[in-house]
């Protein structure tokens, strides 16, 4: 049986990396992929090639109206939502003395604030649907190993997932409070070989090449996939996952072991 049969689920960040190999994923498991992002182009191809299962919607997540026009594309396309992933960020490398203002509010607003309005947005819609039985909604939100440690060269990427991971936890406890039957979880990816990290894999490091010192941060020895942090995605989106809520999923080929 498909592990998302009838399931809607809205992806931030659908069109690219981690969000689009979720929302092949979805369709494969035979659930409804509305894929959201700020990426027109590559986001209306992916829906394309996906057929009839995938709609594209555009959006901004620092926008609250972008977000409420997405849940309610989705509704009206798809008869519901069950699912919500907040894969869209932005990846900037900087430390506390230069790293601007204007560059941390730029980075906390798409990672942490479009994260907040991601979930705000959804639950309303979410919770008219999945109801009080069966395996309710599912809201996931990739954080990061740099949510859940330090790193002297990422202070506004570091802080902004940060923020995503206790965001989570205060949206899984109210969702439980509230009797709403949805759960809330986030994910914290090592390096995954998708297009944020691509101007790194080519910066040598020292005597290494910028791909090599990243793999060497991991004990397998190598930068992760982006279907291997979908499968984990896909396992919290499904029924599966029914007694996990508030906490922390890391994919990170033991980085932070
Ligand atoms: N790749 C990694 O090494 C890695 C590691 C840990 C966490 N993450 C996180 O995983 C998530 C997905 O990243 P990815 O690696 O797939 O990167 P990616 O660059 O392939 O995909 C990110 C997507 O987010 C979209 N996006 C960016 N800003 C947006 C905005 N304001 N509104 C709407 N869409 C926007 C982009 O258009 C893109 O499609 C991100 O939250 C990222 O921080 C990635």
């Amino acid at each position: 049986m498909p592990r998302l049969e009838d399931k809607v689920v809205l992806l931030s960040g659908g069109a690219s990396g981690i969000g689009a190999a979720t929302a092949r994923l979805v369709v494969r498991e035979g659930g409804k992929a509305v894929l959201a992002d700020r990426d027109e182009a590559r986001g209306r191809a992916l829906a394309a090639e996906l057929g009839a299962a995938a709609h594209f919607v555009p959006l901004d997540v620092t926008q609250e109206p972008d977000w409420q026009a997405a849940v309610a594309a989705t509704v009206a396309t798809f008869g519901g939502i069950h699912g919500l992933l907040n894969a869209a960020g932005v990846g900037v490398r900087n430390s506390i003395e230069d790293c601007t203002l204007e560059e941390y509010r730029r980075v906390n607003d798409i990672n942490s604030l479009g994260t907040f309005l991601g979930c705000k947005s959804a639950i309303g819609a979410m919770k008219a649907h999945v109801g009080r039985s069966g395996g309710g909604g599912s809201i996931v939100n990739i954080s990061s190993v740099l949510g859940l440690r330090g790193a002297a060269h990422a202070v506004a990427y570091s802080a902004s997932k940060g923020a995503v991971r206790t965001l989570t936890k205060n949206v899984a406890l109210h969702c439980a409070q509230m009797k709403y039957n949805i759960r809330c979880n986030s994910v914290h990816p090592g390096y995954i070989d998708t297009p944020m990290i691509a101007p790194r894999l080519e910066q040598n490091a020292g005597n290494m090449s910028g791909r090599q010192a990243l793999e060497e941060l991991h004990p397998l020895g190598r930068l992760g996939h982006a279907e291997e942090v979908a499968n984990m995605i896909l396992f919290l989106l499904s029924d599966e996952s029914t007694f996990s809520t508030g906490s922390e999923f890391v994919c990170d080929g033991g980085l932070t072991a």
